[in-house]
């Protein structure tokens, strides 16, 4: 389950994001690649910042376990107060898609929806009111409209 700190929960939490010691290894005994080894770092709200690094360095694999896209093998992901290592499957979904904004490289659209569609998608699916007026405006603002 999705832990909270508290049970009334503040508005925004002042960390965004929290890594503590997380660590993420793929395959196995002689295959075992480290592609995270311990890695903490906590990044405030409102605060933009670049992963940079060689390739196979491990930039994916920290995304993704920071966007609970996957499962570190140990450690703690905390995203705006939240704790997100250890939940369901099911939960992290839900977590995914009320809080989590991710632009793949490969865009990951869905083709046979519109622009529009594809933006209000993670709403719909969410049972939430969808504003059109405020969608439009949106994409607009992003050269989109
Ligand atoms: N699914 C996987 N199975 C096995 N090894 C993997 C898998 N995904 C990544 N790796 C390995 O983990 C290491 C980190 O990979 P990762 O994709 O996170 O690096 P990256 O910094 O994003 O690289 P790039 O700049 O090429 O995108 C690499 O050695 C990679 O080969
Ligand atoms: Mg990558």
């Amino acid at each position: 389950m999705m832990r909270r700190k508290n049970a009334s929960r503040p508005a925004r939490s002042e960390e965004a994001l929290r890594l503590a010691q997380v660590t993420k290894v793929y395959g196995s005994a002689e295959n075992a690649v480290t592609a995270l080894d311990g890695v903490s770092l906590t990044l405030p709200a409102g605060s933009f910042t670049a992963v940079m690094g060689p390739s196979g360095s491990g930039k994916s694999t920290l995304l993704q376990c920071a966007a609970g896209l996957d499962r570190p093998d140990s450690g703690q992901v905390v995203v705006d107060g939240e704790e997100m290592t250890g939940g369901s499957e099911a939960a992290l979904t839900k977590f995914r898609r009320r809080r989590i904004g991710f632009i793949f490289q490969q865009y990951n659209l869905l083709p046979t929806l519109t622009v529009a569609q594809n933006t209000v998608l993670p709403l719909k699916l969410a049972g939430r009111r969808i504003d059109k007026a405020r969608a439009r405006e949106i994409l607009t603002q992003v050269g989109l409209g």
